[in-house]
C-alpha cells in the first residue's frame, strides 16, 4: 500500500474574479522512503497541492477528490486527525523559514515544544534531544546556538533549525516546498545536500516541490510536472531527463542553467504563466507552445505512453534533443 495516495484531487478557491481552479483532478502517489518532485513554474498548483495533504487550504478554498494517508482518508479530516498527524507523522517545511519560526522565542524552547508536547518529553530530554538533531544538520556548536533567537542565525542557517525541527518527531512523509528558494546560490547547494543525507538516514519519503528542475535531478526517483493546475507529465527522474517528450518539460529544462558552461545563457519559456483565474482554454500551455495545434483546445487526457511515463499532451515531440 502506498504511504500517500492522492486520487483526483481538486482544489478551487472563491474569488471576485469567479472560481480558481488551483489543481485539476491530480493523482499521485508516493511509497514509503521514496522521494517524489514536483516541479512546474510559479502559480502551477504545487503549494496548494501540499497545503490540501497539510489540511492547510485557505479558507475561501474548495476540495474534491481523495488523499489518503497510510490507507486513512485526510482530505477532509477533523482538525484534531491533521493536527495529531502534522505533529507526528507529516512534517513540511517552507521556503522561507523566517515565516515559521517564532521570532520572539529561542530556538530552543521552540524546538523542545515539538517534543514536549507531542512525545510528553520533559523539557530537558527534548533540550538534548534538539541539540542532537541541531547536529545532525550540521549547525556548529549547536550546544550554545540553540540559546539563540532565529533572527541571530543566518537564511541558511535558520532553514537548517526548521529541517531539524521538522525531523524531531521522526515523520514518515515531508514535504520540503521550495526549500532553498529564498537562499543564495552555494548556499542553495549546501541544504540541497543535507537534505539528500538526510533523507537517506532517516529513509522518509520526500516530495520536494520546486521550480527548478535542475534540483530535482539529483534527489527524487520520480517527478511530476505541473502547468496550470494540472499534470503535464508524470515520469521516473532518469528517462524524464534523457527523453523528454512534453514541449513544456522540454521548454523546462532548457531553462535549466548548465553547471558545466557558466556562460550558456539559460533560455526561459516565453511568455508567462496563466493567469488561474481566466486560463486559456483547451491546455493551458497551448498559448506558449511552439507545437500547439488546433487540437490543443481540447485538453489533452493524461495517459501512459512507456512504463511508469504519463503525459497529457496532443504533440509530444519524440525526437531526441541533441
Ligand atoms: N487563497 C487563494 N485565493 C485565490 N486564489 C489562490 C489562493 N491561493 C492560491 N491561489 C491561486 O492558486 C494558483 C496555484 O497556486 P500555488 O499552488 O500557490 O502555485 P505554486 O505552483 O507557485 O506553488 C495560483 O494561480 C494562485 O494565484
Ligand atoms: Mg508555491
Amino acid at each position: 500500500m502506498a504511504l500517500l495516495q492522492i486520487k483526483d484531487l481538486s482544489v478551487t478557491f472563491d474569488s471576485q474574479d469567479g472560481p480558481v481552479h488551483a489543481v485539476n483532478n491530480l493523482s499521485l502517489s508516493i511509497d514509503k522512503g521514496q522521494t517524489l518532485g514536483i516541479v512546474g513554474e510559479s502559480g502551477s498548483g504545487k503549494s496548494q497541492t501540499a497545503f490540501s495533504i497539510m489540511g492547510l487550504l485557505a479558507g475561501n478554498g474548495r476540495t474534491s477528490g481523495s488523499i489518503k494517508f497510510d490507507g486513512q482518508e485526510i482530505l477532509g479530516a477533523s482538525p484534531k486527525v491533521l493536527n495529531s498527524l502534522r505533529a507526528k507523522r507529516i512534517a513540511m517545511i517552507f521556503q522561507d523559514p523566517m515565516t515559521s519560526l517564532n521570532p520572539y522565542m529561542k530556538i530552543a524552547d521552540q524546538m523542545a515544544e515539538v517534543l514536549t508536547l507531542h512525545q510528553g518529553m520533559s523539557k530537558r530530554d527534548a533540550v538534548a534531544e534538539c541539540v542532537r538533531m541541531l547536529d545532525a544538520v550540521k549547525i556548529p556548536a549547536a550546544k550554545e546556538r540553540i540559546r539563540l533567537y532565529p533572527h541571530e542565525f543566518s537564511g541558511g542557517m535558520r532553514q537548517r533549525v526548521m529541517i531539524a525541527m521538522s525531523l524531531l518527531c521522526r515523520p514518515d512523509l515531508l514535504i520540503a516546498d521550495e526549500p532553498t528558494t529564498a537562499l543564495d546560490v552555494t548556499v542553495q547547494a549546501q541544504i540541497m545536500d543535507l537534505l539528500n543525507d538526510l533523507q537517506r538516514e532517516f529513509g522518509m519519503a520526500t516530495v520536494l516541490i520546486t521550480h527548478d528542475l535542475g534540483v530535482v535531478a539529483g534527489f527524487c526517483e520520480k517527478v511530476l510536472v505541473m502547468y496550470g493546475g494540472r499534470v503535464m507529465e508524470s515520469a521516473p527522474t532518469d528517462p524524464l531527463f534523457a527523453q523528454p517528450t512534453h514541449p513544456y518539460t522540454r521548454g523546462l529544462l532548457g531553462a535549466v542553467p548548465r553547471v558545466d558552461d557558466e556562460d550558456a545563457s539559460m533560455t526561459a519559456i516565453p511568455g508567462n504563466p496563466p493567469n488561474m483565474a481566466s486560463p486559456p482554454s483547451g491546455c493551458p500551455f497551448r498559448p506558449r507552445c511552439n507545437y500547439a495545434g488546433e487540437d490543443c483546445y481540447v485538453m489533452p487526457p493524461l495517459a501512459d505512453f512507456a512504463p511508469g511515463r504519463a503525459r497529457a499532451c496532443h504533440r509530444p515531440v519524440e525526437k531526441v534533443i541533441a
